[in-house]
């Protein structure tokens, strides 16, 4: 897809509006617990200063009311955490629809765009305040790049320039190169609970992925497909028939679903309960599967290392109970040993990468939540469609 790009464009003396995703946990008292997507921001704001602009950045965080600011809803503590890591003091501006006085070399926060009226339901007269505001419009933020509200959506239809910030067009170029001009074999992880909360993901992953490798829940769901026993495991008997299509689909174009052969299995959900590994054909009825077997990690392991792209969502066991680890942790390293370009998202997926130390050696972790996921389903985030339309 053709965008245009904040690199490329003359930000000099310009007003620029920064839509970036500062939507970061906050405990009860309001302090940061994770500041990833802080940090993540600021090589786009540093760039548009180092260019001469004049700079706006806004952000939602949280679903606060709109029209009903409280003092939970700030973006104060997002943007002194900002300032810290800038060495400087970023103001927050209140009340910025109607104007901002802003000079270039200055950097402002706009407060938390989702109390503004209108602005989940990309009302376009909001939207088009809000263009007016600026020269140019940078979408850096992935993590909203599903919504289409109007700080990420309309204000893109009306602003003179609008283009995609390096952190945004850095998760669309390596999406780009992971589903649409894939290294092949593609191969898929998608791990999780529930076959349903991801059924859409793994029907268009069927028809382009070379390997589905399913994991936690899923799997499950995918054993018993497959005729297998899993005992009192988590699975969705009322899945069956999709999974078995998803099978179909697969085995129609010459690809698969590996089906464990191996599982390791207990009779509690505990960190301490004992872990037993078996055969996948003798799990009993009394059994809960919480990670596939060695076997089965090793042979998924060797596949990982042949791989010429993986796209990597949801850890394959309960790999926060170190007897469930194995599973997990040896994806995690085959991953990091592959040559293949490899994609990682989701919030678990992140904790295993971090757990294993593999940060670096995964060629790009997605930023994104729900707008990963909705990737993986195929579908065109609204976020690429406007920037599209407007490149
Ligand atoms: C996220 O945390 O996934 C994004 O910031 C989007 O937030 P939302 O689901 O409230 O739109």
């Amino acid at each position: 897809m053709k965008f245009k790009r904040m690199l490329d464009q003359d930000l000099s003396g310009k007003r620029v509006f920064i839509r970036a995703d500062l939507n970061v946990p906050q405990d009860d008292a309001g302090n940061i617990t994770e500041d990833t997507r802080i940090r993540a921001s600021i090589p786009c704001i540093e760039q548009a200063l180092k260019a001469g602009a004049a700079v706006m950045v806004t952000s939602h965080l949280g679903r606060p009311t709109e029209g009903a600011f409280k003092l939970e809803d700030s973006l104060a503590p997002v943007a002194k955490r900002m300032g810290e890591l800038m060495g400087r003091e970023i103001p927050v501006v209140a009340d910025w629809v109607n104007g901002v006085t802003i000079e270039p070399g200055q950097l402002v926060m706009l407060e938390n765009c989702r109390v503004n009226k209108g602005e989940k339901k990309n009302d376009p007269e909001l939207a088009k305040k809000m263009a007016a505001l600026c020269d140019v419009f940078v979408h850096d933020a992935f993590g909203t790049a599903h919504r289409a509200e109007a700080s990420t959506y309309g204000i893109a239809q009306y602003a003179p320039v609008a283009c995609a910030g390096p952190l945004l067009a850095a998760e669309m170029d390596a999406i780009a190169k992971a589903l649409n001009q894939p290294k092949r074999p593609l191969v898929a992880i998608v791990a999780g609970s529930k076959v349903s909360t991801k059924l859409t993901i793994l029907e268009a992953l069927a028809k382009n992925v070379d390997q589905l490798i399913v994991g936690g829940g899923i799997a499950n769901t995918f054993m018993l497909a497959a005729g297998l026993k899993i005992g009192k495991s988590l699975a969705e008997p009322d899945l069956l028939d999709a999974a078995k299509a998803v099978m179909a689909a697969m085995t129609a174009r010459g690809a698969s679903v590996p089906i464990p052969v191996d599982v390791v299995c207990a009779k509690t959900f505990a960190a301490d309960a004992v872990a037993t590994v078996k055969a996948a054909t003798d799990v009993q009825d009394d059994d809960l599967i919480l990670d596939i077997g060695p076997v089965t990690a090793a042979q998924l392991a060797e596949q990982l290392k042949k791989a010429g792209t993986i796209v990597w969502n949801g850890p394959v066991g309960v790999f926060e109970f170190a007897a469930f680890e194995n599973g997990t942790k040896t994806i995690a390293h085959a991953i990091a040993q592959s040559s293949a370009f490899s994609l990682a998202g989701g919030g678990d997926t992140l904790a295993a990468i971090a757990k294993y130390g593999i940060e670096s050696n995964v060629d790009y972790i997605s930023t994104g939540g729900g707008a990963f996921l909705e990737v993986l389903e195929g579908k065109t985030l609204p976020a690429f469609e406007v920037l599209g339309s407007r490149a």
